[in-house]
């Protein structure tokens, strides 16, 4: 099969190759997924499960690519849950090859039907941003109906959902970003934008929630805008200085069929946009993942 590999840390995104590997073998509880479309998280050469499996060995050549939506064509043994020739989307093991090639073996659990209403393109650029906004902001920051939230990065694929979904709940959203990105911001949901490179972030006052995409600077400004009691959700890392007076979380995403399910209703019933920026194949994907412009949304991958 055609797939992107790496085997280079040093060369970053720049190391990235299309070549042929074997189609890989279903295991226990596995399904095969024939890849249709497929969403590539910029950071994903920094992380270690990309380069080392869970005992640290070498994992090299590794496929990229994390996020999938695409058809069942083969089921391991005891797999339960899916059939051949279903319609999926989900979220690849850190630590195994990953989506960013025609055939990829997942386990059946980090897999959710995709509705035959959904694009490929649109199941694809869900999983880990939708994810990972519903459980920083639900399970992990419990907001409520009434609350502030300050959004960062609120252009970006994260940042969006975070903002879109507080939104939803009737929170009141403060987004962050770049100049350019204020009324992408707004269309978002937010109510309130906040210039990163103009604006003091101080002068936001006290929030409940902040859910930080950025870390850095802007994390450490971030902790102390917590209200007494609130939480402050980190997914770049431990938050530092924590709140004087509040709760800080720093977590990895984790897959989750029943939140994936209802990510897509959101989608389907236009509760939740998709922040799709360029989209590509699988021969152009080394160009399309190593932008020379800034990214205006997520990038898909269409393998097929
Ligand atoms: N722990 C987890 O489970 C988890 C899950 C998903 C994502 N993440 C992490 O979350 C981060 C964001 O991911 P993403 O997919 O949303 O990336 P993205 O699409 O690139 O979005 C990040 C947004 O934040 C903006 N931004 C970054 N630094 C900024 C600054 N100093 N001032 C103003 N705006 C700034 C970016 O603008 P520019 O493009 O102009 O920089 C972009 O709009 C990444 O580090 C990713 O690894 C973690």
């Amino acid at each position: 099969m055609k797939a992107i590999v790496v085997t280079d840390q040093a060369a970053g995104l720049a190391g990235m190759k299309l070549t042929e590997r074997p189609e890989p073998p279903p295991a226990i509880n596995d399904v095969i997924v024939q890849i249709q479309a497929s969403g590539f998280v910029p950071t994903e050469m920094e992380w270690p499960s990309t380069w080392t499996d869970r005992r640290n060995r070498n994992r090299t050549p590794s496929i990229p690519g994390h996020e999938l939506a695409g058809v069942v064509t083969a089921l391991g043994y005891g797999t339960t849950g899916l059939s051949v020739g279903q319609r999926v989307f989900g979220l690849a093991d850190w630590y195994r090859d990953g989506t960013l090639a025609e055939y990829v073996a997942i386990e059946a659990r980090n897999l959710a039907p995709l509705p035959g209403d959904v694009d490929f393109t649109v199941g694809a650029s869900l999983p880990i941003s939708g994810l990972t906004a519903w459980q920083g902001l639900f399970q992990h920051g419990h907001l409520q109906a009434g609350q502030s939230v300050l959004a960062h990065g609120a252009a970006g694929a994260l940042g969006s959902m975070v903002t879109q979904l507080a939104h939803e709940v009737g929170a009141y959203v403060i987004a962050t970003g770049r100049t350019a990105d204020r009324q992408k911001a707004l269309d978002f949901g937010a109510q309130e934008f906040v210039d990163l490179d103009n604006d003091a972030l101080k002068d936001v006052g006290g929030v409940d929630l902040v859910f930080d995409v950025i870390g850095g600077d802007i994390g450490k400004q971030s902790a102390r805008l917590i209200r007494a009691g609130g939480t402050m959700v980190s997914v770049v890392g431990p938050p530092v200085p924590r709140p004087d007076d509040g709760r800080a979380v720093d977590f990895v995403v984790e897959t989750d069929r029943a939140q994936l399910g209802e990510i897509v209703q959101r989608v389907r019933d236009g509760r939740l946009r998709t922040n799709i920026g360029n989209v590509s194949t699988l021969d152009d994907a080394i160009a399309a993942l190593n932008p020379t412009e800034r990214r205006r949304g997520k990038t898909i991958i269409r393998v097929r």
